[in-house]
């Protein structure tokens, strides 16, 4: 398996059996993505929610790539009515995708469609959970503020593996909170996101690490450039 951090929010995994996953694939107007986004690929893309900053190209990534695309009710109906193959789900329901499971959970923000001339209501903000074939689960938190089922929804009923954990502020929780969340939701990894995009949400992720290290130090946290690869397994 492998994650590769396209910067801000956007990842992409590729599990062990090949199945590319993209989430919040924001890259064309992402000035920490130097990857083009005609040479991203996906088999499925997960939307977090509507903000320009996750919603990003996933439309695009789709038309070409034929992938799936996977959101909340809401930015499902829009999909579909824009002609994409879609799965909706809701908080707290899973499906399958070939054999690898994706749960929809919860994130405390918005999730307006806000980047059309007239904003289109895109539902609430989701998290995402992928448990891949061999039953690593990753966490994906999407955009949110701290709350308290983060600890006993997300992290003693779904144990994640690694976790993906906004820690920019103004938009999202901050390295204190990120931290915190990170102690409840107690993966063995986490990886920093959405910070250092735009000058509004500069962070020194190793405030985030020290913090984590304080609070949790079973939890490693793993920092990656926008564009690097890290593979899980070499790690164990
Ligand atoms: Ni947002
Ligand atoms: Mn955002």
């Amino acid at each position: 398996m492998e994650i590769t951090w396209l910067g801000h929010s956007a990842f992409e995994i590729i599990s062990d059996n090949g199945v590319k996953i993209l989430i919040d694939p924001f890259i064309s107007n992402n000035p920490s993505c130097n990857i083009p986004v005609e040479e991203i690929e996906a088999d499925v893309i997960l939307v977090t929610h509507g903000h320009a900053d996750h919603f990003g190209d996933s439309m695009e990534i789709a038309n070409r790539t034929g992938a799936t695309l996977i959101g909340n009710h809401e930015l499902s109906l829009f999909f579909s009515k824009e002609g994409f193959d879609t799965i909706s789900l809701n908080i707290g329901g899973s499906i399958f995708f070939r054999d690898i499971k994706i749960t929809m959970l919860d994130a405390k923000h918005s999730s307006d469609i806000d980047f059309m001339e007239e904003i289109v209501p895109g539902g609430s903000a989701a998290s995402f959970l992928i448990t891949l074939e061999k039953g690593c689960k990753i966490f994906h938190a999407g955009d949110t503020g701290l709350f308290g089922d983060m600890e006993k929804v997300i992290g003693d009923i779904y144990k994640p593996d690694i976790a993906m954990i906004p820690i920019g502020d103004k938009f999202t929780m901050g390295p204190f909170e990120a931290a915190m969340a990170t102690k409840w939701i107690s993966p063995k990894i986490v990886m920093p996101t959405h910070y250092n995009t735009f000058p509004v949400i500069e962070q020194n992720p190793t405030v985030f690490s020290n913090f984590v290290m304080q609070m949790n130090p079973k939890t490693l946290t793993v920092i990656l450039n926008p564009g690097e690869t890290f593979n899980p397994s070499k790690e164990e």
